[in-house]
């Protein structure tokens, strides 16, 4: 089999090593991907010069190359309907069409979905009005709200407000987003846990792959803007076997029969953002909550998930096309996997002077026992490889257990530097879990 897959992140690399560990799989194209991947097998090859909005050179390239599946893994290309395009020349592709991607890219319409099928979700309002909206948080009471561009906003596009004032400056700080933040919604904000499971979906049936935590904030402690991920832990300890049941009797089984009934069948991964809540949710009754849907894999939760699943991948990709996704179980080597987020000084905001600085250690820490090394804002000059992003690689270690994990994994990084000493990461991945281990 050859597979092309559409982006360049860490997340990316994870799903090209996923790929290319299937004895099926003779090669894996990745469009436009990052000079780390080719790094990790000689299956990979990488076409810096096609961009996820490339659409016609996708379509050839799969074609040239007789591509079997076309793995669009990206939110804003499948946003841009990049699987309805392949669709439309006969090339086979995996993740979900347009309209049914819009349960992330829009996420004004995504909430009134959830409100029609009686989802879990708390009291939100839409707005395209700045003064509209700063009248509402004036007229109500002072509490925690996350004000939510309502388009994509590469995870920056939510903030959170504990004050009155604050929420007014979020509500102005939507231009930002430009046509994203056009509209924007004002949702009451859900107490506690956060956790992020995915599943993978044919569109009338689904099978759960595993669940994630994320910690989306820039700083150690939970503190500083949010980013896309800066790194994450896998399982979640916060899923009982108990809530796996709620989630699928009161969210996936709901969402993928919605879905049906709106004629936007569900094909692709599901990543449900998910909270454990500490009030009970007043459609359900129970004590999970939605944050958000979105119709990809995550990214950091990518990196820490799919290394850890036993199947053929590709033949679990193949399974959705054939409509055989009911007779499939997905099986985990049952390790822990804990991912830190290397990243330019400056991260998320401005890291401008990172860029091209030179990044040493990381072909030593690849070769460390229980450790993998995923790319993303990396660039290679020479033999040497350069910062070129924000997120510039992801570092995974596993373990059997939490703290095995997490020492390998601050071992590893404290290999990793960038010149001018600018390299900056969280040294509190995975805390929750650990504390609920001690
Ligand atoms: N983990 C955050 C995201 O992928 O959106």
């Amino acid at each position: 089999m050859k597979i092309l897959i559409i982006g360049s992140g860490g997340r990316e690399h994870a799903l090209a090593m996923a790929y290319a560990k299937s004895h099926r799989v003779k090669k894996v194209l990745v469009a436009p991907g990052n000079d780390f991947m080719e790094e990790s097998s000689k299956k990979i090859q990488t076409f810096p010069a096609i961009g996820v909005f490339d659409f016609e050179k996708i379509s050839s390239l799969a074609k040239k190359e007789a591509i079997d599946i076309v793995d669009v893994a990206q939110d804003d290309p499948l946003a841009a309907g990049l699987v309805d395009k392949l669709a439309s020349h006969g090339i086979p592709s995996f993740g979900p069409h347009k309209k049914a991607a819009e349960i992330e890219w829009n996420k004004a319409w995504s909430r009134e979905f959830m409100k029609r099928h009686n989802l879990p979700i708390p009291q939100y309002e839409t707005f395209s009005n700045e003064t509209a909206a700063i009248s509402f948080i004036n007229k109500n009471d002072e509490k925690l709200y996350f004000i939510k561009a309502s388009g994509l906003a590469a995870g920056k596009g939510v903030i959170r407000a504990e004050t009155k004032e604050e929420a007014r400056m979020a509500i102005k700080a939507m231009k930002r987003f430009g046509n994203s933040g056009k509209t924007f919604i004002i949702e009451e904000g859900m107490i506690g846990e956060e956790f992020s499971l995915f599943a993978i979906c044919d569109g009338d049936s689904y099978q759960i792959i595993a669940s994630a935590q994320d910690h989306k904030t820039a700083h150690t402690g939970d503190i500083g803007p949010n980013t896309g991920g800066m790194g994450c832990i896998s399982p979640s300890g916060a899923l009982s076997k108990q809530s796996l049941h709620i989630i699928k009797k009161t969210i996936l089984d709901p969402f993928l029969k919605g879905m049906i009934e709106e004629e936007r069948p569900y094909v692709g991964i599901l990543y449900l953002g998910g909270m454990i809540t500490k009030k009970k949710m007043f459609s359900t009754h129970t004590n999970i909550g939605i944050v958000e849907f979105n119709s990809r894999w995550g990214d950091p939760e990518a990196e820490v998930i799919l290394p850890g699943i036993v199947n053929d991948y590709a033949s679990l990709i193949e399974a959705v096309a054939m409509d055989d996704l009911e007779n499939c179980t997905v099986e985990h080597d049952g390790k822990i996997r804990i991912s830190i987020a290397g990243c330019a000084k400056g991260y998320p905001d401005d890291s401008s002077q990172a860029k091209g600085k030179r990044i040493f250690g990381l072909r030593d820490v690849a070769k460390m026992e229980g450790i993998t090394l995923f790319g993303a804002g990396i660039k290679k000059k020479g033999d040497e490889y350069v910062v070129n992003g924000g997120r510039i690689f992801h570092l995974v270690a596993e373990g059997k257990t939490i703290s095995q994990a997490r020492e390998r994994a601050m071992a590893a990084m404290a290999h990793i530097f960038v010149e001018g000493n600018n390299l900056q990461y969280r040294t509190d991945i995975g805390w929750r879990e650990l504390e609920r281990h001690t």
